[in-house]
């Protein structure tokens, strides 16, 4: 039994876990855990040590091996800072790539629950609430149109200086939906006991008072 509080926070890419877990993080005064970053670096790091995406053993021996530090926001891989690195779509694609290996997510649960420390944690991703916390106070899974997300992914990507383009995103959207959602390892679902909050008609500050106060109230019933 674990008395640490965890908020999980799972959905389909650009739904605004990232950016609504920090938020909610940030005013419950949590740790963070953006394990989307994980599968990211572990991307990232099977292009730059020749891994293919498809060897699932070589896959996992690097991803044990993996040299990653998390501080201040940044990402680190072998000490150097790949913070926005990770954040390409190519990057994203290859991660959607290697999640579908059961070798390598077990490679990385470990590293996960890692991140559960006083006074609590908000976990986003795909799996928080299903496999990584099952025991989660509070798990919450969001939605948003593919129309929504293709267009906050468009202005997110050209914000941070990528080049972007509609059509390929709602392109890599859908199949990265599809793929994610169709895996048999961990696919991207619902917790049976999560809720839903679908953020197409919703702004940041919305999303983030609706999940603290779900969270409030979870807190409130479970100490009567
Ligand atoms: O930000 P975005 O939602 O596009 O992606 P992300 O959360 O950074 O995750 C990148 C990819 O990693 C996803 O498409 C998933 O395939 C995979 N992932 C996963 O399988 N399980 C997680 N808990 C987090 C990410
Ligand atoms: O982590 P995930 O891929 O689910 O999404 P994100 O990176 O947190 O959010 C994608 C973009 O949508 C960000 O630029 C957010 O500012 C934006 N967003 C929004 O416009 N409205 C919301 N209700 C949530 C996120």
């Amino acid at each position: 039994f674990h008395q640490t509080p965890v908020i999980a926070i799972d959905g389909p890419t650009a739904s605004g876990k990232g950016t609504v877990a920090a938020l909610v993080a940030a005013q419950l005064g949590f740790h963070l855990l953006d394990s989307g970053a994980l599968y990211r670096l572990a991307a990232l790091a099977s292009v730059r040590y020749g891994v293919a995406p498809d060897d699932d053993q070589a896959l996992a021996a690097l991803v044990n091996d993996l040299h990653i530090t998390f501080w201040e926001g940044c990402a680190e891989l072998d000490g150097v800072d790949v913070s926005s690195e990770i954040r390409a779509e190519e990057v994203g694609n290859r991660a959607s790539a290697i999640a579908v290996h059961q070798t390598v997510r077990a490679a990385l649960v470990a590293r996960q629950r890692a991140f559960r420390k006083e006074p609590g944690l908000v976990a986003d991703g795909r799996d928080m609430g299903t496999v990584i916390f099952p025991d989660a106070v509070l798990k919450v899974f969001l939605t948003a149109s593919v129309e929504a997300r293709a267009a906050r992914r468009h202005k997110q990507l050209i914000q941070k200086g990528f080049s972007a383009n509609m059509d390929d995103l709602l392109r890599d959207l859908r199949e990265r939906d599809e793929r994610d959602s169709n895996r048999a390892a961990a696919p991207l679902k619902p917790a049976a006991d999560a809720k839903l909050l679908d953020t197409s008609a919703l702004s940041i500050d919305q999303a983030v008072d609706q999940v603290v106060n779900w969270y409030r109230e979870r807190i409130e019933s479970n100490k009567q």
